[in-house]
């Protein structure tokens, strides 16, 4: 392999873990761009591979050592060229483990966490030169800032439904949690640079924005009215953006529900039926030993709030099973709990000692067997509920928003308000159109429905 003259040189980004990690590749992605690299989706053919990585459970950490592995034979195959390859580490892995990706994996030439994109470029060029990099710095005032310089070609290769992030890093430290050490502490982008990238992103197509943060609904910001805001304000603000028809939002914890964010889902249209709200748990006991600062209890007040204000609003969750302490008492509360609220869908996970946090420390931990047969068990119920939240859309008219092509040549996937997708055929438009269906059949993942 050879570098002709005038060639750009050309980057392959991996993405593992959450959706935050997904947004930030695309940012890293545009910033290269502008830096004279070009996006490639063929892993033989980079100069420069990153994997932007997740710590959040072990199996996702351990993930990136396999593609080390992997990478360093193409690496070996390709410093017989004039053609190195550069291999990056970024994302939460490279934020908790720092120099000891380069011990532990000689081929890594670079290691920068989260906070530190906006060096991006810089970082690279400096590995490039044979240098090993780690940069862990906490700078995200200084990234956000640098976060805006997307081109309009690069937003639109965004699609029709986006994300956004407005807030980054958790301060409640739940005790299972490495967000609060690999994030850093909560900080709320200004809302003239929210709105500014919200504004660019519908210039370029985008009609469905969900806004991102580890603590989303824990967002603040000076208001344009002076008043200190929180997300329920910024969510009207930005439904009046014209072009704009879709507002979602993601991460919340249930102790920042307030008022004003949960009349915000009565009075915005825009805003859609879909609240993704983590319990971990359905037991007092084990949501004081996670230190969720709430209880069983005040977590049902709120879906009951939000329920109240819009009906049939489809709530989601995650869940821990096996975390210390936990006994077959406390986990039947999680399922009385599951069944009593009643899921659209969920994500459910095996407790996962995180090096680091409290809950590591914590003496009966819970044997791998029973947490794998809770974890069953949960599943099974959760996806009972799934299904049926999915017939029971059968019948029903609704607004989807088209996405993208079908796995099949002549259909489309749309989205649906409760964020199910949806196929339907492609005679009906095209992506980023608005329309009107009607459901008429469901599957476990997916819905298909014709046009009234
Ligand atoms: N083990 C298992 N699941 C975890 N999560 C976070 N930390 C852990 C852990 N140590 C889950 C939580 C969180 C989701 C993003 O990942 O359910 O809401
Ligand atoms: Fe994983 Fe959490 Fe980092 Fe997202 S923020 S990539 S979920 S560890």
């Amino acid at each position: 392999m050879t570098m002709h003259p005038g060639e750009r040189k050309k980057v392959f980004v991996k993405t593992y873990g959450c959706q935050m990690n997904v947004y930030d590749s695309g940012r890293m992605q545009d910033a290269l761009e502008n830096d004279g690299y070009q996006n490639t989706e063929v892993l033989e053919e980079a100069d420069l591979v990153l994997l932007n990585t997740c710590h959040i459970r072990e199996k996702a950490a351990e993930k990136v050592y396999s593609e080390i592995g992997r990478l360093k034979k193409l690496k070996e195959q390709r410093s017989a060229t004039n053609r190195p390859m550069t291999i990056g580490v970024t994302g939460c892995v490279a934020q908790a483990e720092g120099s000891e990706i380069l011990k532990r994996a000689p081929a890594v030439d670079l290691v920068a966490g989260p906070q530190t994109y906006h060096n991006l470029a810089g970082i690279v060029r400096r590995a490039e030169l044979g240098e090993r990099v780690v940069e862990t710095e906490f700078e995200i005032e200084e990234k956000f800032r640098q976060l805006a310089t997307a081109t309009p070609k690069q937003t639109r290769s965004r699609g029709v439904a986006a994300f956004l992030t407005v807030q980054e890093g958790c301060d409640k430290f739940c005790t299972f949690c490495v967000v609060p050490y690999t994030r850093g502490a909560e900080v709320s982008r200004p809302v003239s640079q929210i709105m500014d990238e919200a504004r660019k992103m519908v210039a370029a197509g985008v009609r469905e924005i969900t806004l991102l943060g580890q603590n989303v609904n824990a967002w603040h910001g000076l208001g344009a009215d002076g008043r200190e805001w929180r997300l329920g304000e910024l969510l009207r603000e930005l439904a009046t953006v014209d072009g704009l028809e879709r507002l979602r939002y993601t991460t919340s914890h249930p102790v920042d529900m307030d008022r004003g964010l949960i009349e915000a889902h009565r009075e915005l249209d825009c805003l859609m039926p879909y609240l993704h709200l983590p319990v971990q748990a359905g037991s007092d006991r084990i949501l004081k030993a996670m230190n969720r600062h709430h209880t069983i209890d005040d977590y049902r007040h709120v879906i009951g709030m939000v329920r109240e204000v819009r009906p049939d609003i489809a709530i989601s969750g995650d869940f821990i099973v096996g975390f210390p302490g936990e006994s077959d008492e406390d986990f039947e509360a999680t399922l009385d709990l599951v069944r009593e609220i009643g899921y659209a869908s969920a994500f459910s996970f095996k407790y996962s000692t995180r090096p680091g946090t409290p809950g590591a420390d914590m003496e009966n931990q819970v044997p791998e067997p029973v947490k794998g047969e809770r974890l069953q068990r949960l599943q099974a119920l959760l996806n009972e509920q799934q299904e049926a939240f999915n017939r029971d859309c059968i019948g029903q008219e609704m607004v989807i928003l088209l996405e993208k092509p079908g796995r099949k040549q002549d259909q489309l996937i749309g989205r649906s308000p409760y964020l199910q997708s949806v196929i339907v055929d492609s005679s009906l438009g095209v992506p980023g159109d608005m329309v009107h269906v009607r459901i008429t059949g469901a599957a476990p993942n997916s819905l298909s429905a014709k046009p009234v």
